[in-house]
């Protein structure tokens, strides 16, 4: 079932979302050659805890960190440990933070110090995938209209689609009906209406659109080792189009 959400609920559920906004908002300035994902970690923790919320993540399902911090061919899941970043890396951050039983959810990738062009290139067009299946969302439009409208972008920019992992409702549970891929044909799947909350989510990678899973059982990585990026908010439906809930 796709639950429609009250007023009450859209309005706890702006607040998750703004918490979630204000982290990446405050993580950004950290994002620097030499300090530790797990530094990042313990930062967004108590930073997410301060505003009265808490991190979703942590032990969902078994998850052992706050957030996913996820570098270079790292797509989703990176859990934060004694790595540093350096120089020329990209890192995802995906936050989802917790306010009175509501989620929000967005990841987000940054460049830390100068970066090559390719992979400007796909930092760009990840981001700029996101916004046009955004544009699709609006109560009457299907589902599939998003992941066409995403996977189109996509192949224009020559960029692999992650298909293994997919966007979500968002509400009182941190995943939630519907899925939400970032592939897909036009008319097909759900229709979408006023008042669902749904989190759209693009994994873009700059090689190859396969990916598979470490031996920690929660990193995914890319098959050919090329970099990854992921841009993602969840969004309200509204019958003109959608409210980012996650702004930043
Ligand atoms: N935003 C991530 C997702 O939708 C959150 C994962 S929490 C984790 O997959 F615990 F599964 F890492
Ligand atoms: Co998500």
């Amino acid at each position: 079932m796709i639950t429609i959400k009250s007023p009450r609920e859209i309005e706890l559920m702006r607040v998750a979302g703004e918490i979630v906004g204000d982290t990446h908002k405050y993580l950004i300035p950290y994002l620097k050659p030499g300090i530790t994902t797990e530094e990042i970690d313990s930062l967004a923790r108590d930073y997410i805890i301060k505003r009265g919320a808490t991190p979703s993540c942590y032990h969902y399902e078994g998850y052992p960190a706050n957030i996913c911090i996820s570098i270079n061919e790292e797509v989703v899941h990176g859990i934060a440990g004694k790595r540093k970043l350096r120089e020329g890396d990209i890192v995802t951050l995906d936050i989802c933070a917790c306010y009175k039983g509501y989620h929000g959810d967005s990841a987000w990738s940054y460049p830390v110090g100068k970066v090559s062009d390719d992979k400007k290139y796909l930092l760009e067009h990840t981001e700029k995938a996101l916004f046009e299946g955004l544009k699709q969302v609006r109560a009457g439009a299907h589902v599939g209209d998003i992941g066409e409208a995403i996977e189109t972008y996509a192949k224009a920019h020559n960029l692999g689609v992650v298909k293994e992992l997919v966007g979500h409702g968002v509400g009182n549970h941190l995943h939630e009906e519907p899925d939400v891929p970032n592939y897909g044909k036009k008319g097909t799947g759900p229709v979408l209406k006023a008042g669902m909350v749904i989190a759209v989510e693009p994994m873009l990678n700059m090689g190859t659109a396969d990916v598979y899973l470490l031996d920690d059982d929660w990193t995914v990585i890319t098959a050919d080792g090329e970099p990854s990026a992921h841009f993602e908010h969840t969004v309200l439906v509204t019958d003109e189009g959608y409210s980012i809930l996650t702004k930043r």
